[in-house]
């Protein structure tokens, strides 16, 4: 009787240190968990269409205000903390590279994404910083890469407040607005994608004389031989001034044409400047 009652006090005593230590480290826990269900949640993202981190993360975490975070600069045997998107990140692992000193100490302790694209590490302006909706839609995805990086190597804290996140660490309208924008990046990316699968890609070359040239051929593209030769177009993709060039059968020629933009929504083919309709060569300069 008095064994059994010293081996419940036991397990009790177990119970308790692993409540305490889970308490302690829930969110590393939550974090070894995500890595290791990350396959089946990028499945389902895929499937869905929708961004897979913002999916997953629905954890709050600690609020923190600019000046709280500033303080995680690695001082005084202070942790390594940055901000990407509003999600906090402890990156104190890292410290090779984000500590005193190192190429990437910029971002420690403040919210720069817009730097994550522009890579200009100088000059800290609070106001722009974070403003991510100036720039490029595919730059959007690239910062939701980034985003899952860190997600996927170091330990999330929480969300700061400001433009991403309110004082309740409620999604902001700001931070609504870049989801919807990320969407149709995401759905431009996709269309872009299938017409590219769709329609090979141009031979390129480039000459002082000429500028440059693009033709189809039967290989062009994937190198992969195909029945028809096709005609060069351009093809863009939403908000990108960029385009690629893209071989189009003669068959799909008139249709794309006559519908132009409304026609590929997001991905758009149209023909070069002073080439003719038909011709299997175009020049241009840029
Ligand atoms: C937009 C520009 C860039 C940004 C935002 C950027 C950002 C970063 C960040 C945040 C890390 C640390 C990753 C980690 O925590 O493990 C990193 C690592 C690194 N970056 Fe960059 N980087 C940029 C451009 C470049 C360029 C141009 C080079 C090469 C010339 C470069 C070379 C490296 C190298 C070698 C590492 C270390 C990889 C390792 O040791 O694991 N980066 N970069």
């Amino acid at each position: 009787m008095f064994g059994l009652l010293r081996h419940l006090f036991k397990l009790q005593f177990l119970f308790v240190v692993a409540a305490v230590l889970a308490g302690f480290y829930h969110t590393e826990i939550r974090q070894f968990l995500r890595r290791h269900t990350d396959h089946y949640l990028d499945q389902a993202g895929r499937n869905e269409g929708i961004p897979v981190a913002f999916q997953a993360d629905d954890e709050v975490g600690t609020l923190f205000t600019p000046a709280e975070l500033s303080q995680f600069n690695g001082e005084e045997g202070r942790p390594l903390y940055l901000a990407l998107l509003g999600s906090v990140f402890d990156v104190s692992r890292g410290i090779k590279h984000y500590g005193s000193g190192c190429s990437y100490n910029f971002f420690v302790g403040r919210d720069a994404s817009v730097s994550f694209i522009s890579g200009d590490f100088d000059a800290y302006d609070p106001e722009t910083a974070d403003d991510v909706l100036t720039l490029k839609p595919e730059d959007l995805i690239g910062l939701v890469g980034w985003r899952d990086f860190y997600q996927k190597d170091y330990v999330f804290k929480g969300r700061l407040i400001g433009r991403f996140y309110d004082d309740r660490g409620q999604l902001t309208t700001y931070h609504h607005k870049f989801l919807e924008l990320l969407q149709q990046a995401q759905d431009a990316k996709r269309q872009v994608e299938e017409m590219r699968a769709r329609y090979p890609g141009c031979n390129i070359e480039w000459s002082e004389s000429q500028g440059t040239r693009v033709w189809c051929t039967k290989t062009s593209g994937d190198g992969k031989e195909r029945s028809w030769i096709g005609h060069p177009r351009k093809l863009y993709s939403r908000g990108n001034k960029n385009f690629q060039c893209a071989c189009v059968p003669d068959s799909e020629l008139d249709e794309i044409d006559a519908g132009g933009n409304a026609a590929h929504a997001d991905a758009m083919l149209k023909p070069y400047d002073n080439c003719e309709p038909r011709a299997q060569e175009c020049f241009y300069r840029v």
